[in-house]
């Protein structure tokens, strides 16, 4: 059981982290709980604050993947008609991004690269649609369909009465197809992007530095005078699989524990160190240890019971409906996957898991899985929460099942 261990500390670590009675064949989920591991702190920088480049808004007010409140509900909202609103302002309306950005999923004229998330709605004025069903729809498509993709525009307070009614006036004049220059204007045509990068080669993945780094931090010494290497010996042999099994339920803490909350705790009470969540210590050694089991497929065992408890907890919030837009990932990853949200391709939940972390080239940095979470949250307009939440945890676990068979290819390459 201590076969990532060097034979002279095998003992020792024997003699440290278990007792002598313990019998020979232990299941594994028993086994995991002998890996010294920090209990106590948290793994993230205390009190978490969101990144301060980010949209800072609090929105109490609606669910996240933590709280349930309930997101505000409407009904048909009484208009007179026709409508009379402000066609002009109604088209700058939905181009602007702080107010419906009806462009970022439908197809409307003015927009340089619009998404087909949403139908395509440049006729829309020659459809014989009632005033008061275009009122409506805008101000809150849940009357029509509770589960929409469409966000409330009217009930979540992102627009006004008076802008949903200039907005129908605006749809209203409207009864020519939009007609595109170039493919690539077109969400219909734009051509999918593929990643043909070498990800491994550093003059194409900057996040290579990530790898030498994490080796280096191996055979460093930490202030309890020991490195990785001193207890685990050559990474290659010891860790040639490790990284395809995580995340993993931890009963000791009560959630699932990714990679990277597992260095920042295991370093803790090993070698000393503290790597907290999303420093680039943490990162290194996170990446690295994935690096070392590039090339195996993800191998996540889903045969223990509280994994398969852990599974249904991130089915449910990956479908949950949370924010100010009222949606869920579902929404973008599943329904709207290969669609296009304004000019951002949407990937399937199958191929997102087996390159994080990953070197973002629009940001310069190298994202863990868990800051992807978070910025998918804070773009819905719902609150972030911590990088090791359980939430995040149980959403990992149950992305990453969906990527079993996937080979790891680690540190990746993104836009
Ligand atoms: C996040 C994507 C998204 C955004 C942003 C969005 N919509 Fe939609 N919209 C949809 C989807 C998806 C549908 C298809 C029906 C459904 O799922 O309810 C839809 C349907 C509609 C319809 C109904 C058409 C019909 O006859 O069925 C109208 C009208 C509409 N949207 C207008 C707007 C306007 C105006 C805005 C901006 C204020 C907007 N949408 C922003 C996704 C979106
Ligand atoms: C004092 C000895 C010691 C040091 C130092 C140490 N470890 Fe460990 N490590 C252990 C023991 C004991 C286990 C549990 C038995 C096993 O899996 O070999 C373990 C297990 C692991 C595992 C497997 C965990 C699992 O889920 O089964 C990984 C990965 C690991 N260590 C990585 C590291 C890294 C990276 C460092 C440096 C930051 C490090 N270790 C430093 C003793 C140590
Ligand atoms: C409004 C749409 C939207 C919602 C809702 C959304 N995302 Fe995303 N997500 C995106 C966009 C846009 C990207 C960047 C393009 C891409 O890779 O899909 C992205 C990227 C990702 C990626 C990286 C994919 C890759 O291959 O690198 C992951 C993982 C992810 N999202 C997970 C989630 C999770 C989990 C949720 C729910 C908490 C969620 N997303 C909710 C729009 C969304």
């Amino acid at each position: 059981m201590y076969g990532n261990l060097t034979k002279p500390r095998r003992l020792q670590a024997m003699l440290m982290f278990s007792s002598l009675t313990m019998p020979f064949s232990v299941a594994a989920d028993q086994m995991s709980a002998t890996v010294p591991l920090d209990l106590e702190k948290p793994a993230h920088a205390a009190p978490w604050q969101r990144y301060s480049s980010w949209r800072q808004t609090d929105w109490e007010h609606f669910c996240n993947l933590r709280r349930g409140v309930a997101h505000p509900v409407s009904f048909i909202q009484t208009i007179d008609t026709p409508i009379k609103g402000d066609p002009v302002n109604g088209k700058k309306l939905v181009t602007t991004r702080k107010k419906g950005n009806c462009v970022s999923c439908h197809i409307l004229p003015g927009a340089s690269f619009p998404g087909n998330v949403g139908i395509n709605i440049s006729s829309i004025g020659k459809w014989g649609l009632p005033d008061e069903f275009l009122f409506n729809y805008v101000y809150d498509a849940r009357i029509y369909n509770p589960r929409t993709v469409m966000p409330p525009w009217g009930t979540n307070g992102v627009l006004t009465k008076t802008e949903v009614m200039d907005i129908v006036s605006y749809l209203k004049t409207l009864t020519q197809p939009v007609k595109f220059d170039s493919p690539e204007q077109n969400p219909e045509k734009r051509p999918v992007p593929v990643e043909t990068r070498d990800n491994l080669d550093e003059f194409e993945n900057s996040g290579m530095f990530a790898v030498d780094l994490g080796e280096k931090l191996y055979t460093q010494k930490g202030p309890k005078g020991q490195s990785c290497q001193d207890c685990h010996g050559k990474p290659e042999k010891a860790f040639a699989k490790w990284a395809t099994n995580m995340p993993k339920v931890e009963p000791r803490l009560n959630k699932v524990l990714g990679v990277e909350e597992f260095v920042t705790r295991h370093a803790r009470v090993t070698t000393g160190a503290e790597y907290l969540a999303q420093t680039e210590n943490n990162l290194g050694l996170a990446v690295y240890l994935r690096y070392l089991a590039n090339g195996q497929p993800i191998s996540i065992n889903t045969s223990d019971m509280n994994t398969r408890i852990a599974l249904r907890r991130g089915e449910e919030l990956v479908s949950r409906k949370i924010g100010q837009f009222n949606m869920a990932c579902t929404d973008c990853h599943v329904i709207s996957a290969g669609k296009w949200i304004r000019g951002q391709y949407l990937a399937t939940v199958v191929g997102m898991m087996d390159h994080f972390p990953t070197y973002r080239t629009s940001r310069g940095e190298i994202w863990d899985i868990r800051k992807r979470f978070q910025w998918c949250n804070v773009s819905i307009r719902a609150n972030d929460l911590p990088p090791d939440a359980p939430e995040y945890g149980d959403m990992e676990l149950y992305l990453t099942v969906k990527n079993n068979g996937r080979i790891l290819s680690v540190p990746g390459i993104r836009h």
